[in-house]
Protein backbone atom coordinates (compact mmCIF):
# COMPACT_ATOMS: atom_id res chain seq x y z
CA UNK A 1 0.00 0.00 0.00
CA UNK A 2 2.79 2.45 1.12
CA UNK A 3 4.76 1.32 -2.16
CA UNK A 4 1.79 2.13 -4.62
CA UNK A 5 1.11 5.38 -2.78
CA UNK A 6 4.69 6.43 -3.22
CA UNK A 7 5.16 5.42 -6.60
CA UNK A 8 1.93 7.18 -7.37
CA UNK A 9 3.38 9.97 -5.92
CA UNK A 10 6.57 9.98 -7.88
CA UNK A 11 4.49 9.31 -10.77
CA UNK A 12 2.32 12.45 -10.76
CA UNK A 13 5.24 14.73 -9.52
CA UNK A 14 7.10 13.56 -13.19
CA UNK A 15 3.55 13.76 -15.17
CA UNK A 16 3.24 17.24 -13.58
CA UNK A 17 7.01 17.94 -14.98
CA UNK A 18 5.99 17.39 -18.06
CA UNK A 19 2.77 18.91 -18.38
CA UNK A 20 4.54 22.27 -17.16
CA UNK A 21 7.08 22.04 -19.91
CA UNK A 22 4.54 21.65 -22.96
CA UNK A 23 2.53 24.60 -21.47
CA UNK A 24 5.42 26.76 -21.07
CA UNK A 25 7.25 25.53 -24.31
CA UNK A 26 10.57 25.27 -22.15
CA UNK A 27 13.04 22.93 -23.15
CA UNK A 28 16.39 23.20 -20.90
CA UNK A 29 17.73 20.01 -22.84
CA UNK A 30 17.98 18.29 -19.77
CA UNK A 31 17.06 14.44 -19.52
CA UNK A 32 13.82 15.20 -19.28
CA UNK A 33 13.58 16.91 -22.68
CA UNK A 34 15.93 14.28 -23.96
CA UNK A 35 12.97 11.62 -23.58
CA UNK A 36 9.63 13.94 -24.57
CA UNK A 37 11.32 15.19 -27.90
CA UNK A 38 12.72 12.45 -29.94
CA UNK A 39 10.38 10.67 -32.47
CA UNK A 40 10.40 6.96 -33.42
CA UNK A 41 11.70 6.34 -36.73
CA UNK A 42 9.34 3.40 -37.67
CA UNK A 43 5.90 5.26 -36.26
CA UNK A 44 6.73 8.87 -36.22
CA UNK A 45 5.41 8.85 -33.05
CA UNK A 46 6.56 9.87 -29.47
CA UNK A 47 6.10 8.28 -26.36
CA UNK A 48 2.89 8.65 -24.72
CA UNK A 49 3.01 10.01 -21.56
CA UNK A 50 2.86 6.58 -19.70
CA UNK A 51 6.08 5.30 -21.49
CA UNK A 52 7.16 8.48 -20.59
CA UNK A 53 6.48 8.39 -16.80
CA UNK A 54 7.73 4.89 -16.95
CA UNK A 55 11.01 5.83 -19.04
CA UNK A 56 11.64 8.69 -16.51
CA UNK A 57 11.01 6.99 -13.27
CA UNK A 58 13.33 3.88 -14.30
CA UNK A 59 15.88 6.24 -14.95
CA UNK A 60 15.30 8.42 -11.60
CA UNK A 61 14.84 5.31 -9.23
CA UNK A 62 17.53 3.22 -10.77
CA UNK A 63 20.03 6.35 -10.88
CA UNK A 64 19.89 8.06 -7.26
CA UNK A 65 20.10 5.43 -4.75
CA UNK A 66 22.83 3.55 -6.86
CA UNK A 67 24.57 6.94 -7.25
CA UNK A 68 23.76 8.41 -3.55
CA UNK A 69 24.94 5.26 -2.13
CA UNK A 70 28.52 5.22 -3.74
CA UNK A 71 28.84 9.52 -2.87
CA UNK A 72 27.86 8.82 1.03
CA UNK A 73 30.27 5.22 0.78
CA UNK A 74 32.95 7.75 -0.86
CA UNK A 75 32.61 10.21 1.31
CA UNK A 76 32.90 7.95 4.60
CA UNK A 77 36.02 6.10 2.86
CA UNK A 78 37.56 9.48 2.38
CA UNK A 79 37.08 10.73 6.10
CA UNK A 80 38.84 7.48 6.99
CA UNK A 81 42.00 7.97 4.81
CA UNK A 82 43.66 11.34 5.07
CA UNK A 83 46.21 11.11 2.90
CA UNK A 84 43.66 10.01 0.05
CA UNK A 85 41.32 12.95 0.71
CA UNK A 86 44.86 15.35 0.51
CA UNK A 87 45.44 14.17 -2.93
CA UNK A 88 42.25 14.51 -4.10
CA UNK A 89 42.02 18.33 -2.44
CA UNK A 90 45.27 18.83 -4.40
CA UNK A 91 44.16 17.30 -8.12
CA UNK A 92 40.88 19.29 -7.40
CA UNK A 93 43.16 22.80 -5.96
CA UNK A 94 45.19 22.44 -9.28
CA UNK A 95 42.58 21.37 -11.66
CA UNK A 96 40.19 23.88 -10.53
CA UNK A 97 42.27 26.66 -9.52
CA UNK A 98 39.26 28.11 -7.59
CA UNK A 99 36.47 28.06 -10.77
CA UNK A 100 33.25 25.81 -10.46
CA UNK A 101 34.33 22.24 -11.46
CA UNK A 102 32.82 22.05 -15.50
CA UNK A 103 32.10 18.82 -17.10
CA UNK A 104 35.07 19.55 -19.25
CA UNK A 105 36.77 19.16 -16.40
CA UNK A 106 35.49 15.13 -16.05
CA UNK A 107 38.81 14.11 -17.56
CA UNK A 108 41.44 16.05 -15.86
CA UNK A 109 40.49 14.62 -12.47
CA UNK A 110 41.77 10.89 -12.75
CA UNK A 111 42.55 10.52 -8.96
CA UNK A 112 38.87 11.66 -7.80
CA UNK A 113 37.62 9.06 -10.47
CA UNK A 114 40.10 6.36 -9.41
CA UNK A 115 38.84 7.12 -5.79
CA UNK A 116 35.17 6.51 -7.12
CA UNK A 117 36.12 3.30 -8.76
CA UNK A 118 37.68 2.17 -5.11
CA UNK A 119 35.07 3.01 -3.20
CA UNK A 120 32.62 1.04 -5.66
CA UNK A 121 34.19 -1.65 -5.77
CA UNK A 122 34.47 -1.72 -2.09
CA UNK A 123 30.82 -0.96 -1.54
CA UNK A 124 29.10 -1.76 -5.01
CA UNK A 125 25.69 0.27 -4.25
CA UNK A 126 24.29 -2.73 -6.55
CA UNK A 127 25.81 -5.23 -4.33
CA UNK A 128 24.21 -8.66 -5.59
CA UNK A 129 23.55 -9.38 -9.79
CA UNK A 130 20.73 -11.87 -10.14
CA UNK A 131 19.94 -13.65 -13.59
CA UNK A 132 17.52 -16.71 -14.37
CA UNK A 133 18.88 -19.90 -16.60
CA UNK A 134 17.21 -19.73 -20.22
CA UNK A 135 18.28 -23.30 -20.27
CA UNK A 136 20.08 -26.18 -18.43
CA UNK A 137 23.88 -25.32 -17.58
CA UNK A 138 26.72 -26.41 -15.71
CA UNK A 139 29.51 -23.77 -14.45
CA UNK A 140 31.97 -25.03 -12.84
CA UNK A 141 30.87 -28.15 -12.53
CA UNK A 142 27.32 -27.39 -10.55
CA UNK A 143 24.38 -27.96 -12.18
CA UNK A 144 21.63 -25.04 -13.40
CA UNK A 145 18.26 -26.29 -13.81
CA UNK A 146 16.43 -24.07 -16.75
CA UNK A 147 14.40 -21.34 -14.74
CA UNK A 148 16.74 -21.54 -10.83
CA UNK A 149 17.89 -18.44 -10.11
CA UNK A 150 21.56 -17.38 -10.43
CA UNK A 151 23.21 -14.61 -7.90
CA UNK A 152 26.74 -12.87 -8.68
CA UNK A 153 27.12 -11.21 -5.28
CA UNK A 154 29.65 -8.35 -6.67
CA UNK A 155 30.36 -7.60 -3.17
CA UNK A 156 31.80 -10.74 -2.33
CA UNK A 157 33.84 -10.87 -6.13
CA UNK A 158 35.36 -7.93 -5.30
CA UNK A 159 37.25 -8.68 -2.00
CA UNK A 160 38.00 -11.95 -3.48
CA UNK A 161 41.52 -12.50 -2.24
CA UNK A 162 42.03 -14.65 -5.38
CA UNK A 163 41.73 -11.63 -7.02
CA UNK A 164 42.53 -8.54 -5.02
CA UNK A 165 46.17 -7.87 -3.26
CA UNK A 166 45.02 -6.37 -0.05
CA UNK A 167 41.43 -6.72 -0.84
CA UNK A 168 39.66 -5.06 1.95
CA UNK A 169 41.88 -1.98 2.42
CA UNK A 170 40.72 1.27 0.09
CA UNK A 171 43.40 1.88 -2.29
CA UNK A 172 42.51 4.11 -5.25
CA UNK A 173 46.06 3.75 -6.36
CA UNK A 174 45.38 0.32 -7.86
CA UNK A 175 43.70 1.84 -10.74
CA UNK A 176 46.19 4.46 -11.58
CA UNK A 177 46.28 2.04 -14.43
CA UNK A 178 42.70 2.78 -15.16
CA UNK A 179 42.23 -1.06 -14.81
CA UNK A 180 44.40 -1.92 -17.77
CA UNK A 181 45.77 -5.30 -17.35
CA UNK A 182 43.03 -6.42 -14.83
CA UNK A 183 39.91 -8.74 -15.43
CA UNK A 184 37.47 -7.50 -17.08
CA UNK A 185 35.21 -9.43 -15.29
CA UNK A 186 36.41 -8.99 -11.23
CA UNK A 187 35.10 -5.53 -11.10
CA UNK A 188 31.34 -4.98 -11.85
CA UNK A 189 29.51 -2.21 -10.18
CA UNK A 190 27.46 -1.50 -13.15
CA UNK A 191 27.37 -5.21 -14.04
CA UNK A 192 28.15 -6.25 -17.74
CA UNK A 193 26.70 -7.59 -20.73
CA UNK A 194 23.52 -7.02 -22.45
CA UNK A 195 21.64 -5.64 -19.44
CA UNK A 196 24.94 -3.57 -17.52
CA UNK A 197 24.01 -0.18 -16.59
CA UNK A 198 23.20 1.93 -19.00
CA UNK A 199 23.97 5.42 -16.78
CA UNK A 200 27.42 4.33 -15.98
CA UNK A 201 29.22 6.78 -17.91
CA UNK A 202 26.88 9.51 -16.33
CA UNK A 203 26.93 8.13 -12.77
CA UNK A 204 30.58 8.35 -13.18
CA UNK A 205 30.61 12.14 -14.42
CA UNK A 206 27.68 12.94 -11.72
CA UNK A 207 29.31 11.77 -8.73
CA UNK A 208 32.93 13.20 -9.91
CA UNK A 209 31.25 16.60 -10.45
CA UNK A 210 29.42 16.51 -6.78
CA UNK A 211 32.49 15.67 -5.05
CA UNK A 212 34.36 18.24 -7.08
CA UNK A 213 32.05 20.90 -6.00
CA UNK A 214 31.51 19.81 -2.84
CA UNK A 215 35.09 18.94 -1.30
CA UNK A 216 37.14 22.07 -2.51
CA UNK A 217 34.21 23.93 0.05
CA UNK A 218 34.21 21.43 3.23
CA UNK A 219 36.06 19.13 5.31
CA UNK A 220 33.40 16.28 5.80
CA UNK A 221 34.53 14.26 9.29
CA UNK A 222 32.54 11.58 10.05
CA UNK A 223 30.92 11.95 13.45
CA UNK A 224 32.67 9.45 16.39
CA UNK A 225 30.92 6.76 18.00
CA UNK A 226 29.23 5.54 15.15
CA UNK A 227 28.33 2.04 14.01
CA UNK A 228 28.76 2.42 10.16
CA UNK A 229 26.97 -1.41 9.36
CA UNK A 230 25.99 -2.32 6.11
CA UNK A 231 22.41 -2.45 4.66
CA UNK A 232 22.13 -5.03 2.04
CA UNK A 233 18.83 -3.88 0.58
CA UNK A 234 18.21 -3.80 -3.50
CA UNK A 235 21.23 -1.05 -2.83
CA UNK A 236 23.87 -1.59 -0.69
CA UNK A 237 23.67 1.22 2.01
CA UNK A 238 24.89 2.44 5.03
CA UNK A 239 22.41 1.05 7.57
CA UNK A 240 22.28 3.69 9.85
CA UNK A 241 23.57 6.55 7.57
CA UNK A 242 26.77 8.20 7.98
CA UNK A 243 26.69 11.58 9.73
CA UNK A 244 29.10 13.57 9.40
CA UNK A 245 30.24 17.70 10.58
CA UNK A 246 30.54 19.56 7.37
CA UNK A 247 32.57 22.93 8.42
CA UNK A 248 33.86 24.88 5.94
CA UNK A 249 37.41 23.92 4.50
CA UNK A 250 39.53 25.57 7.51
CA UNK A 251 42.78 28.14 6.44
CA UNK A 252 45.60 25.99 6.83
CA UNK A 253 43.91 23.10 4.87
CA UNK A 254 43.43 25.72 1.92
CA UNK A 255 46.93 26.80 2.34
CA UNK A 256 48.13 23.61 2.53
CA UNK A 257 46.54 21.79 -0.45
CA UNK A 258 47.50 24.88 -2.79
CA UNK A 259 51.10 25.04 -1.31
CA UNK A 260 51.01 21.03 -2.48
CA UNK A 261 49.46 21.81 -5.85
CA UNK A 262 51.88 24.22 -6.43
CA UNK A 263 54.83 21.96 -6.18
CA UNK A 264 52.96 19.35 -8.14
CA UNK A 265 52.46 21.87 -11.10
CA UNK A 266 56.54 23.00 -11.14
CA UNK A 267 57.38 19.22 -11.04
CA UNK A 268 54.88 18.45 -14.08
CA UNK A 269 56.13 21.55 -16.13
CA UNK A 270 60.00 20.76 -15.27
CA UNK A 271 58.67 17.45 -17.04
CA UNK A 272 59.44 15.34 -13.85
CA UNK A 273 57.97 12.11 -14.79
CA UNK A 274 54.33 11.92 -12.80
CA UNK A 275 54.87 14.72 -10.42
CA UNK A 276 52.24 13.15 -8.35
CA UNK A 277 52.55 9.64 -7.80
CA UNK A 278 48.62 9.17 -8.33
CA UNK A 279 48.50 10.91 -11.96
CA UNK A 280 50.61 8.20 -13.76
CA UNK A 281 47.18 7.01 -15.98
CA UNK A 282 47.38 10.63 -16.74
CA UNK A 283 50.94 11.50 -17.88
C1 LIG B 1 26.88 4.67 -9.16
C2 LIG B 1 25.74 4.63 -9.84
C3 LIG B 1 25.16 3.41 -10.49
C4 LIG B 1 25.42 2.09 -10.29
C5 LIG B 1 26.42 1.47 -9.31
C6 LIG B 1 24.55 1.34 -11.18
C7 LIG B 1 24.55 -0.04 -11.29
C8 LIG B 1 23.75 -0.73 -12.15
C9 LIG B 1 23.78 -2.17 -12.33
C10 LIG B 1 24.73 -3.11 -11.59
C11 LIG B 1 22.86 -2.49 -13.27
C12 LIG B 1 22.59 -3.84 -13.88
C13 LIG B 1 21.80 -4.77 -13.03
C14 LIG B 1 21.90 -6.15 -13.62
O1 LIG B 1 22.81 -6.49 -14.37
O2 LIG B 1 21.02 -6.95 -13.27
C15 LIG B 1 22.20 -1.26 -13.65
C16 LIG B 1 21.16 -1.19 -14.58
C17 LIG B 1 20.57 -0.02 -14.96
N1 LIG B 1 20.95 1.26 -14.63
FE1 LIG B 1 22.44 1.74 -13.33
N2 LIG B 1 23.78 2.23 -11.89
C18 LIG B 1 24.13 3.50 -11.51
C19 LIG B 1 23.63 4.67 -12.02
C20 LIG B 1 22.67 4.76 -12.99
C21 LIG B 1 22.20 6.00 -13.57
C22 LIG B 1 22.72 7.38 -13.22
C23 LIG B 1 21.22 5.67 -14.46
C24 LIG B 1 20.38 6.55 -15.34
C25 LIG B 1 20.66 7.78 -15.65
C26 LIG B 1 21.08 4.23 -14.43
C27 LIG B 1 20.16 3.52 -15.17
C28 LIG B 1 20.11 2.14 -15.23
C29 LIG B 1 19.11 1.40 -16.00
C30 LIG B 1 17.95 2.01 -16.81
C31 LIG B 1 19.40 0.05 -15.84
C32 LIG B 1 18.66 -1.15 -16.45
C33 LIG B 1 19.32 -1.53 -17.75
C34 LIG B 1 18.67 -2.75 -18.39
O3 LIG B 1 18.11 -3.60 -17.71
O4 LIG B 1 18.74 -2.85 -19.61
N3 LIG B 1 21.98 3.72 -13.55
N4 LIG B 1 22.76 -0.21 -12.97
Amino acid sequence: MRFRKARATLGQIVLGMMEERRRTGSDPGDLLSLLMNPVDEETGEKMDDAQLRDEAMTIFLAGHETTANALAWTLYLLSQHQVVEQSVRTELAQVLAGHRVQTSDFARLPYLQMVLKEAMRLYPPVWILARRAAKDDVILGHRIDKGAYVFLPTYTLHRHPQFWPRPDTFEPERWATDGKGMHKYKCLPFSVGGRKCIGDHFAMLEATLVLATLLPQVQLALVPGQDIALEPTITLRPKHGTRMTVPAVDAETRELTLAVAAVHCKAVAAGVPSGCPFHAAAN
